[in-house]
């Protein structure tokens, strides 16, 4: 019998191509279209990450905050109620004009920036980095958790929520429907299995402190879980 244990060096993508600067313009432009319905069209997944990380995230009162992927600032409000300061990054520029719509204060920044590229921050600023539905429309995760590790004081800690891969896996994959054309968009996105997130993880020289499976209710047990957290602690 062939054994096959190592996902974490397979790429599954739901896109053929590699990902490369086209990619994220496309995801910029998907993400602009959907950036005036984003907050107002049903979407179960946005929702339940809300009430996770509400609940269930990390402890935030008084960190400094790196958010990745912000979009239109659905969690950067409730982090910047409670976070010292909070740099809040994203590619999309029409996300990122609702979000400043809807956060504004001075502890609050936020950058225009492809996480592709080096991220502007300073070695060791952070206290928690946390990343919501962004990573799925990253292909690779070890410069993200490279850069994650970079920005984070030692015993820093990083929260991710992300789609979970089993319902990747299904075909789930973030669209969304722009109601100027009808069209239904489906935003390039790549599936990540959880030993790859979690193996680029430690070879980053993080600790995995907390993994989490979530489903709304009420849901059928077949159902796969919704979305996937993991807390991670900087430890070298
Ligand atoms: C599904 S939205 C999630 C937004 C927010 N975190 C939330 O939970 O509602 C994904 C966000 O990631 C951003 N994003 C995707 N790829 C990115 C990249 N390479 N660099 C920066 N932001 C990116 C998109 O522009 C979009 O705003």
């Amino acid at each position: 019998m062939r054994i096959r244990d190592d996902f974490s060096a397979t790429r599954h993508t739901t896109f053929s191509a590699e990902h490369d600067a086209s990619t994220t313009q496309r995801v910029a432009q998907a993400y602009d279209r959907w950036a005036k319905t984003y907050d107002s069209q049903d979407n179960h997944t946005r929702d339940l990450d809300a009430v996770i990380l509400r609940t269930h995230g990390p402890s935030i009162r008084g960190r400094a905050v790196l958010e990745l992927g912000c979009g239109t600032g659905k969690n950067t409000e409730w982090l910047a109620a409670n976070c010292r300061t909070v740099t809040a990054l994203d590619v999309s520029e029409g996300m990122l004009a609702a979000a400043g719509a809807r956060v504004s204060a001075a502890h609050v920044s936020f950058v225009r920036h492809d996480l592709l590229n080096p991220w502007p921050v300073t070695d060791g600023a952070m206290d928690l980095v946390v990343g919501n539905l962004v990573l799925e429309h990253i292909q690779d995760l070890a410069p993200m958790f490279r850069e994650c590790a970079r920005v984070l004081r030692r015993g820093g800690k990083m929260f991710l929520s992300e789609l979970h891969p089993a319902r990747q896996l299904r075909g789930a994959q973030a669209h969304f429907t722009d109601v100027s054309t009808g069209d239904v968009v489906y935003v390039p996105a790549f599936t990540h299995t959880i030993s790859e997130y979690v193996n680029s993880a430690i070879s980053a020289g993080f600790t995995l402190r907390h993994m989490g499976e979530w489903l709304e209710e009420p849901q059928l047990q077949q159902v796969p879980p919704r979305l996937l957290t993991l807390q991670f602690v900087r430890t070298t």
